[in-house]
């Protein structure tokens, strides 16, 4: 009798924060064409967020798109509720929204970084929180996106840097916790990748220009590139690494 091939991820149910453009959506094509069912939030841009879902429902996923701001408590908790609903479960989260104010840190009004930290940091750990109670079999992953601002100076990204800063700490202490229950996290820390976010940096260019000459392998990242880590990281082969923050930057740390 012929062995019916199943896909590694079929029947998962994936959400993914900020999966409408960028990494998140390489994110989300990935985990699909290998059979997961995706949900993903965004906050801006319904036409972005309407593409994503025609794109990744050709690829035979079941999607849903929510808006939703991952700095509101409140929408985090429908957003789970939602998917507690629609889909009884959920086998992977992928914390990947961000947005910050960008400015030096002394001149950061205190709600500019308490909003800061509650989009890209306190998200995390209240959907850590609510996705441990939706996990399944023994099988949850986690992975969240960083970047080189958690441990480098990067021009006006202090708020930013230091929730990155926070999310790989936080996920280290996630997955002592979690590892009991059978859940996985980890991080991807991300180098200077190809997306629309780029283009709200001062003088990007620039930067991009110094990011291309700096790597190794003489081009900036493509968001698939950080998928393809990402989702190894969902994988089971992937269970021996906990706690961990993946560099993914074409070798550019190494040098600068
Ligand atoms: N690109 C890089 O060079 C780079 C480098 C290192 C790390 N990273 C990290 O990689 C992740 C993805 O970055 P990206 O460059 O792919 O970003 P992007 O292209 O700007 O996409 C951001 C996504 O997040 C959504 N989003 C933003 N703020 C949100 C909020 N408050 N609530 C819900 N959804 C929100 C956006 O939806 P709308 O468009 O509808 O607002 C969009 O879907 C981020 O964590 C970023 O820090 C990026």
């Amino acid at each position: 009798m012929p062995r019916v091939q199943t896909k590694p991820f079929q029947n998962k149910v994936a959400f993914i924060s900020g999966g409408s453009r960028g990494i998140g959506l390489a994110v989300a094509e990935k985990l699909a064409q290998e059979g997961a069912h995706i949900v993903f939030t965004y906050l801006r841009s319904r036409a972005d967020a309407q593409d994503a879902e025609r794109l990744l429902a050709q690829l035979g996923s079941r999607v849903l798109s929510i808006r939703a701001n991952m700095g509101n408590e409140e929408q985090i908790q429908k957003v789970f509720e939602t998917i507690r609903n629609e889909f009884g479960a959920l086998d992977i989260l992928i914390h990947n929204a961000a947005t910050g104010d960008l400015k030096p840190a002394i001149e950061l009004s205190g709600e500019e970084w308490n909003r800061t930290l509650q989009i890209n940091l306190n998200s995390l750990l209240l959907s850590a929180r609510l996705s441990s109670n939706l996990m399944r079999d023994h099988n949850g992953k986690i992975v969240s996106i960083s970047s080189h601002g958690s441990q480098r100076c990067l021009p006006n990204y202090a708020a930013v840097g230091v929730a990155k800063a926070g999310i790989e700490c936080l996920s280290r202490y996630l997955a002592v916790e979690l590892a009991p229950q059978g859940i996985n996290v980890n991080v991807v820390m991300a180098g200077t990748t190809e997306t629309q976010s780029l283009k709200k940096i001062p003088r990007h260019e620039e930067m991009l220009h110094h990011a291309r000459t700096k790597t190794p392998v003489g081009r900036i990242g493509h968001p698939e590139d950080i998928a393809n880590i990402v989702v190894f990281l969902c994988r089971e082969e992937s269970r021996w690494i906990v706690g961990q923050t993946i560099v993914a930057d074409g070798g550019y740390s190494l040098l600068v």
